[in-house]
């Protein structure tokens, strides 16, 4: 992707449903000093509340039901494609991307998830957390690779869980820490190529 020369990288931000990352990640996009642009919104679930958001603000959306992943990869491809973008930000997206999607696309893809990685890969990350009466719990902005949540570790932000925190005040404040994290690792990243 070479250096950024003062240009905006053109993103995509796949989702599945809240959207409060792409929220955030679209209104830091907005900012002056920020070195992307979020283009194209994708989902694999057409009820997914981020695209209402995203429609608001006019930002082009695309769903595709990912019933065959062949077909779904594909057409999501050709869209990634015509709309010249070359950063991906997986956002609350539940689908895993192939091998083969993720060596096609040949640009940087970028994950968060509510963990501190490598510990707590996968789903549940809270109820695991909680149940295994853990101190710390955080959330970790990595590469994809074609390995689930394994890729390299842009940044990690921690924060104490308090012994009165359950699964839902837990999600919260991890929510909220990943709001600032994500727009972050991104320049973090960008500014590293
Ligand atoms: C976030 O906690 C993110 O780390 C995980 O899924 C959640 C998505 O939340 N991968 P939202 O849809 O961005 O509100």
């Amino acid at each position: 992707m070479g250096k950024l020369n003062g240009k905006k990288i053109n993103t995509a931000v796949f989702i599945s449903g809240r959207g409060s990352n792409l929220k955030s990640l679209v209104k830091n996009s907005k900012k002056k000093n920020s070195p992307v642009i979020i283009r194209l919104v994708i989902s694999n679930n057409l009820k997914a509340k981020g695209l209402i958001y995203a429609k608001k603000l006019k930002i082009k959306t695309y769903v595709t039901d990912y019933k065959n992943v062949n077909i779904s990869e594909k057409k999501l491809l050709e869209k990634l494609f015509k709309y010249k973008i070359n950063l991906i930000c997986l956002a609350g997206f539940m689908k895993i991307l192939s091998g083969n999607f993720i060596k096609k696309f040949k640009k940087p893809i970028l994950n968060i998830h509510p963990s501190l990685l490598p510990k707590y890969k996968g789903l549940s990350t809270h109820k695991k957390v909680i149940n295994n009466k853990e101190k710390y719990s955080g959330s970790t902005v990595h590469l994809v690779s074609s390995k689930l949540d394994s890729g390299h570790i842009i940044l990690q932000k921690k924060i104490k869980v308090s012994k009165f925190d359950n699964e839902k005040t837990l999600e919260k404040k991890i929510l909220k820490i990943e709001h600032i994290l994500y727009p972050k690792a991104i320049k973090k990243f960008l500014a590293s190529l």
